[in-house]
């Protein structure tokens, strides 16, 4: 059912590494997932055929998504899975509109870089014209991507900005982790990663579990309050 979108223009911000992740999760957890590789690099779909036998039967990646295409692979994903993800390219083009018109969530993942949050404000000028243009309210948050114990003065500043602006931003971050490296890399899944491929794959786990935890919450308040 709902579809969660990754989004901003800026390349190298963690939207296909944290897709995936996302993905990932919700398909350990049983739910069938689509995922939808329209970015023309395709991260994705070079992902799944990297290690074909490890991509679980109930996540589904659909290669090759234009904007010709996007709508049409949305709806009927929509329609049969309870879990569809949107990686996007990182420019604004019409796949990047057509995506967020029909999300019920668009996250924005953000590193704690200046350059990251003034192209994370473009896309929430995209989703404001989009609410408009499709008369409805298109739930967003920020995702902090790549975060490290030690907060730079960017990232304090950028979390600042946000809250002032009443940006949501997820509880959850993404940690910087060489298990999220590393599964697209070698293909397969953070449950499949060994000791021996990276240290503590447990822990990204447990990291990639909380976000997962925070985007269903996102999700269930934001459909709360337009019940
Ligand atoms: N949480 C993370 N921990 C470690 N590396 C990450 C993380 N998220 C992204 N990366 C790395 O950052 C780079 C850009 O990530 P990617 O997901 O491709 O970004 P985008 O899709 O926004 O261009 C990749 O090399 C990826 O491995
Ligand atoms: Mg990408």
């Amino acid at each position: 059912m709902p579809t969660i979108v990754f989004a901003n223009s800026k390349g190298g911000v963690g939207k296909s590494t944290s897709a995936l992740v996302l993905a990932q999760v919700f398909a350990a957890q049983g739910a069938n997932v689509t995922l939808l590789d329209a970015d023309p690099n395709q991260p994705l779909a070079s992902w799944a055929d990297r290690d074909p036998e490890h991509v679980p039967a109930n996540l589904r990646v659909v290669p090759s998504v234009t904007e010709e295409t996007i709508l049409d692979h949305i709806d009927t994903a929509a329609a049969r899975d309870p879990f569809v993800i949107v990686d996007l390219e990182g420019t604004a083009n019409v796949a990047v509109s057509y995506a967020i018109g029909r999300a019920d969530l668009v996250l924005i993942p953000m590193r704690g870089s200046q350059l990251d949050a003034d192209q994370g404000a473009r896309v929430i000028k995209v989703i404001n014209r989009q609410a408009q243009a499709y008369r409805r309210y298109i739930p967003y948050a920020v995702l902090f991507t790549c975060t490290t114990v030690l907060r730079g003065r960017d990232f304090k500043h950028i979390a600042n900005t946000l809250r002032g602006a009443e940006i949501p931003v997820l509880r959850a971050e993404m940690v910087e982790r060489a298990a999220f490296r590393a599964i697209m890399q070698i293909g397969g899944t953070i449950y499949d990663l060994e000791q021996s491929d990276v240290s503590n794959p447990e822990a990204a786990i447990e990291n990639a579990e909380a976000v997962a935890a925070a985007v269903v919450e996102h999700l269930r308040v934001q459909q709360e309050q337009n019940a």
